[in-house]
């Protein structure tokens, strides 16, 4: 017979039948933690016993789509896909401290506002806490009802009882099950009450959102093993010192995924930002060395962003390579890039690279706004000011068209840009206002903006 699995990976969920420092599905260290094993129920068969056939149907449909509701918070709405779907199960994860418990009641008290019964469930903070947030974030008088509980049992039987529209259960780690032996926060428990309250919204159509926090050390649970199991996974970041937040949908069973909702956080709760891209911009001034305008897509948003490099002569044996925002990966392959097709070295040079104002950038479309401004900064040559850059650098030092180029001209020329630097055959609509220079690799890049590489 097969020994029991006994022991499973925090960060990724695989399952060991023994404990080691080092996950080898993952390879995150430490991560490993001790499960108590499923046990049949009483009633368990084998499964070559015959079970039951399931009805089949077609693919065809007249259901309407499920139905959504819309309220004021609409940046929350616009990263749910354009609403709350009845019946869905949300996850939203996030540092601690990043403020998820603020939004959660804000969107609590947007969705009663707009007709919904809403339940605050919170196993972390007392009523007194949330009360007093509330106050201050002015929304006592939202008709949402409020409790604290941590019983999975308890929990359910209210949800039972009350059937509301909407339940906001903070945190998924607080809760625990009498029916599973291990502590809260353990991946059984969080497993377990995250599977129990999902079915529940399927079952009887309440939205359940979940909050999830993140940690490095393991000894909380990650939400990775309930991303699984809920229809929309949505991840609320920003870096401490900023105060900028962006909630962003990785995993959407009823919109986009990578639509993004940005938000400020102010002393009277988190405001909605409408024009990303004016705020991400505002800090900007006169046109330095160093920094490029990036034309990004957020899901179906354009947002420009700043991209600054510093570059400076190392006193250190390995240069430092120092980046905030974007991938480090990606650096080194446009530093390499530079170096073997354009001949500008970077050997010697430390350089930093920074996003302004605390924004993740991902898309590969970002790496010429990248090489931009790096060659800015070792030049010491300022970009033109009305400039906007986009476009993906492969390998060999050819660029490469990127999608919704119209888009992202529109936004430009919205922000007061003219000009915008792509790769040749961008496919242009609706450019009118805007001057665009093609070009058709890196090297006619920098000859043409820095004279002969
Ligand atoms: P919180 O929502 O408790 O974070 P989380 O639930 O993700 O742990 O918010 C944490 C931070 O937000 C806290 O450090 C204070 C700050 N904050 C404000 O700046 N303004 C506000 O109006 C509120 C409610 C919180
Ligand atoms: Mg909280």
């Amino acid at each position: 017979m097969a020994k029991p699995m006994l022991f499973s990976c925090t960060a990724c969920g695989a399952a060991h039948s023994k404990w080691a420092g080092r996950c080898d599905a993952c390879g995150a260290w430490n991560t490993i933690v001790e499960e108590a094993p499923l046990s049949a129920g009483p009633g368990a068969r084998a499964l070559t016993a015959k079970g039951r056939s399931i009805p089949l149907g077609t693919l065809a449909t007249s259901d309407a789509p499920p139905p959504r509701t819309a309220s004021a918070l609409s940046e929350f709405d616009r990263t749910l896909g354009g609403g709350l779907v009845e019946g869905s199960a949300i996850l939203v994860g996030g540092d601690p401290g990043i403020g998820k418990s603020t939004l959660l009641l804000q969107a609590a008290a947007a969705f009663a506002r707009a007709g919904l019964s809403c339940l605050y469930l919170s196993g972390e903070e007392a009523s007194a806490q949330i009360r007093m947030r509330a106050q201050r974030l002015g929304l006592s008088d939202a008709p949402v009802r409020l409790g604290t509980e941590t019983n999975l049992r308890d929990i359910l039987t209210t949800l039972d009882a009350e059937r509301p529209d909407l339940a906001v259960i903070d945190s998924i780690q607080t809760l625990w099950s009498d029916t599973v032996e291990s502590a809260p926060g353990s991946v059984s428990q969080v497993r377990a009450s995250a599977h129990e309250l999902v079915s529940f919204a399927k079952r009887r159509g309440t939205s359940v959102i979940l909050v999830g926090h993140v940690t490095k050390e393991g000894q909380i649970a990650g939400p990775r093993v309930v991303e699984h199991m809920v229809d929309t996974v949505l991840y609320f970041e920003g870096e401490r010192g900023h105060q900028f937040r962006i909630l962003r949908a990785v995993k959407n069973r009823f919109g986009a995924a990578d639509e993004i909702g940005v938000f400020e956080m102010t002393g009277a709760g988190l405001a909605e930002v409408h024009n990303p891209s004016a705020l991400f911009l505002s800090e900007r001034g006169q046109a330095s060395p160093g920094s490029a305008v990036f034309a990004g897509i957020e899901g179906t948003r354009p947002v420009l962003t700043e991209i600054q490099a510093l570059v400076t002569p190392s006193t250190l044996g390995t240069p430092r390579r120092t980046v905030v925002g974007l991938d480090s990966g990606r650096l080194s392959t446009i530093l390499a890039v530079l170096e073997a097709r354009c001949a500008v070295p970077f050997a010697g040079l430390d350089v930093f690279l920074n996003v302004a104002g605390g924004m993740k950038v991902t898309e590969p479309a970002a790496d010429l706004a990248v090489a931009a401004a790096l060659l800015s900064a070792r030049e010491d040559v300022a970009l033109p000011p009305e400039c906007v850059v986009f476009g993906e650098i492969s390998l060999s030092g050819a660029l490469r068209p990127v999608g919704q180029t119209e888009n992202r001209l529109k936004e430009a020329r919205k922000l007061g840009f003219t000009t915008a630097i792509a790769p040749a055959r961008s496919k242009i609509g609706g450019g009118e206002g805007m001057r665009l220079r093609e070009m058709a690799d890196l090297t006619a890049f920098v000859g043409d903006m820095f004279g002969a590489g």
